[in-house]
Order: structure tokens, then C-alpha cells, then sequence
């Protein structure tokens, strides 16, 4: 399978990144790190989430910064919503893009959403046909689609099943997230042979955490499989307040020196990714955990 020649890159920063910080983080910081990360050329800058104040803390004043950021044509803003209640919070807020999520695993469905896989696929459809109807552009995440830190590994032929179950219900795009950072190389590309078998590639992007420091390398397999869409953050920012230990996303600047250093267009620019990286760290007093924005800052200084 050839490389492809652009990539799109989604950045999960304001949100994945964001929702596991310990102490919070004012609405303006927020706002600025979105309109620097879309100021950067990222095409997609996913700004919160519509989920349970007293389960996600940090997520609760998401519509706030829905409505104060300043959107620019062409970018789009995601965010995730759980059920019908999220969904009429996103839509209140001028929302036009939402991710639905779900789990790959019981174990972990239980811990995040508080239900099996089968309840939150019910509880997904009504969202999924009110989203058609408002005419909102549908994602559809998948966590721990190699390993679940509650029940093991996952068997790649659920997630085929369950990414075409979320394709069915109208998601243009699915995120296969490796919630714990787990995968290594040749899992992932056994995984996403196999959700292929089902789903168009173009339809799947991947969803790395780094936390044994596998990100690049994973980007690097799913590219040779012919995947065009990464989720990263900045700074590696990030985490799962559901999955203990597991490390932030693959860094945006990690991902980025990778995709320039093999050609591959995203219209990015990594110096502003790297400046914008060093800003956050420094905003929320913790080390940047990310290797080409630790160099880069540097380099700079
Ligand atoms: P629930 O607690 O199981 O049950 O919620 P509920 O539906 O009975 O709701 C209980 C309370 O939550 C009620 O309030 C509801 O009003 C409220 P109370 O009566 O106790 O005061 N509530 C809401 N409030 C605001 N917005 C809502 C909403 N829904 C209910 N939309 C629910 C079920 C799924 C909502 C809950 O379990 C939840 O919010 N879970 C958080 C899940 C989450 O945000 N996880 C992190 C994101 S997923 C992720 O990080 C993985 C990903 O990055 C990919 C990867 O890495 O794998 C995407
Ligand atoms: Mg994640």
C-alpha cells in the first residue's frame, strides 16, 4: 500500500488533552489554544465535550468556550456528545460537528459511559439520526481497540464489526483509539487490515496515545496502510480520566515532524504547533511531552 500524499490531522488538544488536567483551566486559556491552534493551519480543532460535569470536571464549561471562539471558514470545531442531552447543549452553542464515542470493550463501556456497548449503541442512534437531521458533520470514536486495561486485548473482529455499526449509523469518520497506548507496530496494522475488510480506509483515522512512547511509530505503520487522518494533540497533552496511567495523545509536533519529514502535506506549520505547545505547558505548569517541540523550543531560545 502506498503512502498518501496529504494527511489530515485532527487536534484533540483542547479536549482529550485538556479533560485529565488535575487543576482547571480557565475558559480564556481554552479559547486562546484553540485560535492558536487553528491559527497554525490545523483543519480540525476538536473544542470539548457535552458529557457530565460531576464524571468530567474540566469538560463543564465547554459550551462557554463554543460560544466565545472565533471560528475561521474552512476549520472545523468538533465535539463529543454522549446522548440527546449533549447533543442539545452542542447545538445550543452553534456546534456543527459532533463525535460520538463508544468502547471496544465491556470493561471499559462500563467505566467511561457507565453502560455495556449494546446500551451505548442504543443510546448513539437517536443522536445519530437528530445529527443527520440538523445536517451536522458525525465522527464516530472507538476506544481501546487493542488492549482494554480491564479486560485485555480486544479482538480486532469486534472492532471491525463495531466501526461498521457506527459507519451504519452515518459517522463519516470512525477514530480508532488506542485509549492506553498499548499497540505496537504490526498490531495495528493487523487491526486495521481487518476494520478495512468493512469500512473504506478513507473513512478510518487513528487515535494514538503515547504512553509507551509508540505514537510515531504506530502513525508510521497506519500510513503505510494507507490511513490519511491522525488525531494528535499538542504538546502530547492529555489522558483518560477512565484509564488509569495511560500518557496523553501522540504529540501534534512528534506527528508533524514525521509527516514533513516524509513529504506528506498537511498545512501545518509546525514552528507555530511547537510555540503554541511551549505557551500550554507553560500556562498549565507541566513539562512539555513533546520531543520535536522540546527540541524546537530549544533550538528557539
Ligand atoms: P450517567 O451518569 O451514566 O447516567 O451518564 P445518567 O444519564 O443517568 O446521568 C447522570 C447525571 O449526569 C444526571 O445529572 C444527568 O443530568 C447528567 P444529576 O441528575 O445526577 O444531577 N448528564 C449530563 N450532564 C451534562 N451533559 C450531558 C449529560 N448526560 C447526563 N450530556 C454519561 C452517562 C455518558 C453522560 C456519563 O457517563 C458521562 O458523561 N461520562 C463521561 C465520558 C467521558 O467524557 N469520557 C472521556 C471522553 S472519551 C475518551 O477520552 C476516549 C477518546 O479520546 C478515544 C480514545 O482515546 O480511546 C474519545
Ligand atoms: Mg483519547
Amino acid at each position: 500500500m502506498t503512502r498518501p500524499r496529504k494527511v489530515k490531522l485532527v487536534e484533540v488538544g483542547p479536549r482529550d488533552g485538556l479533560q485529565n488536567e488535575p487543576r482547571p483551566v480557565a475558559a480564556e486559556v481554552k479559547i486562546a489554544l484553540i485560535h492558536r491552534l487553528a491559527d497554525a493551519g490545523l483543519p480540525v480543532v476538536e473544542v470539548g465535550s457535552f458529557v457530565s460535569p460531576k464524571r468530567v470536571p474540566q469538560m463543564a464549561d465547554s459550551a462557554a468556550v463554543c460560544r466565545a471562539i472565533r471560528r475561521i471558514p474552512g476549520t472545523a470545531y468538533p465535539a463529543l456528545v454522549p446522548n440527546r442531552q449533549g447533543l442539545e447543549a452542542a447545538l445550543d452553542c452553534g456546534v456543527r460537528e459532533i463525535a460520538v464515542f463508544i468502547a471496544a470493550s465491556e470493561g471499559f463501556s462500563r467505566r467511561n459511559l457507565g453502560c455495556s456497548i449494546a446500551e451505548s449503541l442504543e443510546r448513539i442512534a437517536p443522536v445519530a439520526e437528530a445529527a443527520r437531521a440538523h445536517g451536522l458533520t458525525l465522527r464516530g470514536y472507538l476506544s481501546c481497540v487493542i488492549v482494554c486495561p480491564y479486560d485485555g486485548p480486544t479482538d480486532p473482529g469486534r472492532v471491525a464489526d463495531l466501526a461498521e455499526h457506527l459507519e451504519r449509523l452515518g459517522c463519516a469518520e470512525l477514530s480508532l483509539g488506542d485509549t492506553i497506548g498499548a499497540g505496537t507496530a504490526d498490531a495495528v496494522r493487523r487491526l486495521i487490515r481487518k476494520v478495512a475488510d468493512r469500512v473504506p480506509r478513507e473513512r478510518v483515522a487513528m487515535h494514538f496515545h503515547d504512553t509507551y512512547g509508540q505514537g510515531v511509530a504506530n502513525v508510521l505503520a497506519s500510513l503505510e496502510e494507507g490511513i490519511a487522518v491522525f488525531d494528535s494533540a499538542v504538546a502530547g497533552l492529555g489522558g483518560c480520566p477512565f484509564a488509569a496511567g495511560a500518557t496523553g495523545n501522540v504529540a501534534t509536533e512528534d506527528v508533524l515532524t514525521l509527516l514533513d519529514g516524509l513529504g506528506i502535506e498537511t498545512g501545518v506549520d509546525l514552528r507555530q504547533v511547537a510555540e503554541t505547545g511551549a505557551w500550554i505547558c507553560e500556562q498549565l505548569g507541566r513539562p512539555n511531552a513533546s520531543r520535536a517541540g522540546r527540541a524546537l523550543t530549544a533550538a528557539r531560545e
